[in-house]
């Protein structure tokens, strides 16, 4: 991975255009049939998540701020709210895969009548829009391609600066509420990134289900980019730590307000668990081991017959892997068969060196203990971002996703962001190779149910 650089000034109309395309760039490999499934309640279908990014923008921004503004179809507001109560009532989260209408045509006619109503906002002023810039960079393999100059997929921090009083952008069409509308429109855009991660975890999942194991796009192995080097142990020394998100770039209000955390002296792995780590882990047993989990890991374990991360598939090696023995796992218990991975380029051998994906926390403290050793806390990971490459893996924390001290919901719907959901959630820092280009941060804090597993999400230990 390539040292940090910075990139030239985008504007936030560019900005715009470059996300809202990326998620249509996203779209290209599927098939109408595609865009329906929802398998479980934490999967969300494509129509539904390209729907619900548009319904971000006209929900938050043009029918607020917009005079006159005519809504594209008054039912969407309630299909494609996912769980803003200020907003109103909404499909029940596990009935979205039962929208068979409105038609996949109709959602993205949908998409471009926003977007026209957008852009046209975003270029009201004279001078045009607002300078969005990119901030610190960090690289990563393995991503596809959302726009980047450059063959190495950068992912670089947001930065965005407010423009001078005298800019004009904006304020012909909204006067004095140029600058919320701004922070509006860098939100929904983040918004929009977040579910382009999901688009295709979501997406992964319902064609991991596939007894048939569909290609979303061919020669497309994200999960495959392996580290370089060997692992070593980080020394970081004990003090005074500022934690949290510093500056006037866009961060989201999780990340709020910076503060002090005392740390103890501790080490911290310079590279992931690999696939190989984890089949040892695997192969001695650690899935049949309370000693190693938690009471409620324990009983997740043996109440899902959990025995291998997700995606992880046991088969013969042969190019015509019956659909029995794909359903079935007949052949779990045969010594000659062999592991394999489902990606998003399809089943591929379970690639040796590659950072270990789809575990819980559960299953990540489990092989942390089996290694004599920890997971990080959220903290103690900010510390010593800046000491190893990231990208890869979602990577679990010990740490519980609570407020950080002086943290405020903003006013409005956007209140219902993130503070709602701190309880029962563990932190996960980083990025992973389904983020787009630009999107996470070191103060980034991602968050799920310990039990979940369908996220690009790994493991760094720690002692
Ligand atoms: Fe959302």
């Amino acid at each position: 991975m390539q040292p940090a650089r910075s990139i030239d000034a985008e504007s936030l109309a560019a900005f715009y255009s470059r996300v809202r395309n990326y998620t249509e760039q996203l779209c290209e490999p599927l098939e109408i049939e595609d865009y329906v499934p929802q398998p479980v309640v934490d999967v969300s279908p494509p129509k539904w998540n390209i729907a619900h990014t548009t319904w971000f923008f006209e929900e938050m921004i043009l029918k607020q701020f917009v005079p006159g503004y005519k809504v594209f179809d008054p039912d969407f507001s309630y299909l494609f709210n996912s769980y803003y109560n200020t907003v109103g009532k909404r499909t029940a989260r596990d009935h979205r895969g039962s929208l068979s209408r409105p038609t996949v045509k109709r959602v993205f006619e949908y998409r471009k009548y926003v977007d026209e109503q957008m852009l046209a906002i975003l270029s009201s002023g004279s001078s045009g829009s607002p300078p969005y810039q990119g901030g610190v960079a960090e690289s990563r393999g393995g991503s596809l391609d959302d726009g980047g100059s450059t063959s190495d997929v950068v992912v670089y921090a947001a930065n965005y600066s407010e423009p001078p009083r005298q800019q004009k952008a904006l304020t012909p069409l909204l006067g004095k509420e140029g600058s919320k509308i701004n922070d509006l429109i860098i939100l929904g855009l983040n918004h929009e990134q977040q579910h382009q991660e999901l688009f295709l975890t979501d997406l992964k999942y319902t064609f991991g289900l596939n007894p048939t194991f569909p290609v979303y796009r061919e020669g497309y192995f994200p999960e495959l980019t392996a580290e370089s080097g060997t692992r070593t142990f980080i020394e970081i020394k004990g003090g005074d730590y500022e934690i949290g998100h510093a500056g006037d770039g866009f961060c989201f209000d999780n990340e709020l307000s910076r503060h002090t955390v005392r740390l103890d002296d501790f080490q911290i792995a310079s590279k992931l668990v690999t696939n190989l780590d984890f089949l040892k882990f695997v192969n001695d047993g650690g899935y049949r081991d309370h000693r190693l989990w938690h009471s409620e890991g324990w009983d997740w374990v043996n109440q899902h017959g959990i025995d291998a991360p997700l995606h992880w598939h046991r088969l013969h090696e042969s190019e015509n892997v019956s659909i029995a023995e794909r359903t079935q796992g007949t052949a779990a218990n045969d010594p000659d068969a062999l592991w394999y991975q489902f990606t998003l380029g399809g089943l591929q051998k379970l690639k040796l060196d590659a950072p270990v994906c789809h575990v819980s926390y559960y299953e990540a403290a489990a092989f942390a203990e089996w290694k004599g050793m920890r997971l990080p806390t959220e903290f103690e990971w900010e510390a010593a971002s800046s000491k190893f490459d990231r990208g890869l893996r979602w990577e679990w924390t010990n740490s519980a996703y609570l407020p950080y001290p002086g943290f405020k919901k903003p006013d409005g719907a956007v209140g219902e962001y993130n503070g709602k959901f701190m309880i029962n959630q563990m932190v996960l820092r980083g990025a992973s190779v389904a983020t787009p280009q630009g999107h996470s941060r070191p103060t980034y804090r991602n968050f799920f149910h310990p039990h979940l597993r369908w996220q690009f999400t790994g493991i760094r230990l720690a002692r």
